[in-house]
């Protein structure tokens, strides 16, 4: 018989690469994704997983218990990966009450679910923004899984907050958790409010690139498929109670990242604007991956020259998504977020 895995948040960026990567990869399981289908979700980004038999959608909310429990009662999921989140850091500064609700009660009403009715393996998929961040001038400092936590934004708080609480579920209810923690993930159909396809589509249109403070902050850039790739690794052969950092050796600087996508646009730098920058703005984020690597045999396959081309490419080839998602409330928010910055 088939497992069944439920990938909470599978409408989102990185929940719908995992969604496709299992289809692809793993016939041997049927895939139930529950999402709320917010704003962050396309659901069109799911078309060609519906055509699939091995797929099933729910539009439902993780905070409601009762809808939860519900899908858990038809689906008697075997495994159950937690992607569904308030993930943007800007918002979270803008309107903390929501990434707590979602982040933790969230994953709470998960947990349950899956303490009463039985499962193999919960898995959370984290960030390493709870470990705060790095000096930029300190390159030789890494995060390691036993880096003490040190939030600095709401979003970081709600998703440590949520590590938390599943270590907890193990060892006090010996619910089967493992929790991964990645740096910032990268590539197609991440929602344009992030650096990234931000720029790429700004650039695009000829509008102004907002680059925060000086552009001097750096992150580790992981492409989305390595990172649904360590996932399925650990759901396999993880140990259960533990947590992996997954990401390495990617760092850029945010102006290098925005000067690249110009270029490879053929669009001059005079686009660049230099804003003011995000309140409590992290540094520098950089994972050490050597336990996923030792303990699974895990490495980011694609070099950041390679994933940023393919990334591009697939934003230029896919404007009708991209307009699809920029349309309506995107415009109010931009206009909030950057209108006078
Ligand atoms: P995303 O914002 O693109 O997608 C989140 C998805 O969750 C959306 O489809 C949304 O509809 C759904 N969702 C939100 N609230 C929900 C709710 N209450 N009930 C059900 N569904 C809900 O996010 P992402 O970038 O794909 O991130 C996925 C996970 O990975 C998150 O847990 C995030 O914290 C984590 N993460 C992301 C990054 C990154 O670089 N994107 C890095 C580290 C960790
Ligand atoms: P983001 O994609 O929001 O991810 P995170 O904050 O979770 O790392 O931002 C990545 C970096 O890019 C971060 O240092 C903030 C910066 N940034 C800009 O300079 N301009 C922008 O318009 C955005 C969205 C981000």
């Amino acid at each position: 018989m088939k497992k069944t895995i439920l990938v909470t948040g599978g409408a989102g960026f990185i929940g719908s690469n995992f969604v496709y990567l299992l289809l692809d990869k793993r016939p041997e399981y049927r895939v139930v994704c529950v999402d709320a289908l917010t704003y962050a979700a396309n659901i069109h980004t799911l078309n060609k997983a519906m055509e699939s038999p091995n797929f099933v959608f729910y539009k439902e909310d993780i905070r409601n218990r009762e809808g939860i429990f519900k899908i858990f009662e038809i689906e008697k999921p075997d495994i159950v990966v937690n992607f569904a989140a308030e993930s943007h850091v800007d918002r979270s500064i803008e309107n903390p009450g929501i990434f707590l609700e979602t982040n933790i009660l969230g994953t709470q009403v998960m947990m349950d679910a899956c303490r009463k009715y039985g499962v193999e393996r919960f898995h959370q998929v984290g960030t390493d923004e709870v470990y705060g961040d790095l000096p930029i001038d300190r390159p030789d400092l890494f995060f390691h899984e036993d880096t003490p936590i040190h939030t600095s934004s709401p979003y970081s708080t709600s998703k440590a907050a949520a590590d938390l609480l599943a270590l907890a579920y193990y060892r006090t209810y010996g619910l089967p958790v493992t929790i991964s923690r990645c740096s910032n993930n990268y590539g197609p159909y991440q929602f344009p409010e992030k650096l990234i396809p931000l720029m790429i589509n700004n650039a695009r249109h000829d509008k102004k690139l907002p680059v925060y403070g000086e552009g001097l902050n750096v992150r580790d850039w992981l492409y989305v498929e390595d990172h649904c790739e360590a996932i399925l690794l650990i759901l396999e052969n993880g140990r259960v109670g533990e947590v992996y950092n997954i990401g390495g050796h990617n760092e850029k600087a945010n102006i290098e990242i925005v000067k690249i996508i110009l270029s490879e646009l053929g669009k001059p730098e005079s686009l660049i604007t230099y804003v003011t920058d995000r309140k409590g703005h992290d540094q520098r984020y950089a994972i050490d991956p050597s336990k996923i690597h030792a303990e699974l045999g895990w490495l980011p396959k694609t070099m950041f020259k390679d994933g940023i081309k393919l990334t591009i490419k697939w934003y230029l080839e896919h404007t009708d998504w991209m307009d699809e998602v920029t349309s309506g409330a995107y415009l109010e928010y931009y206009d909030k977020m950057y209108g006078n910055r």
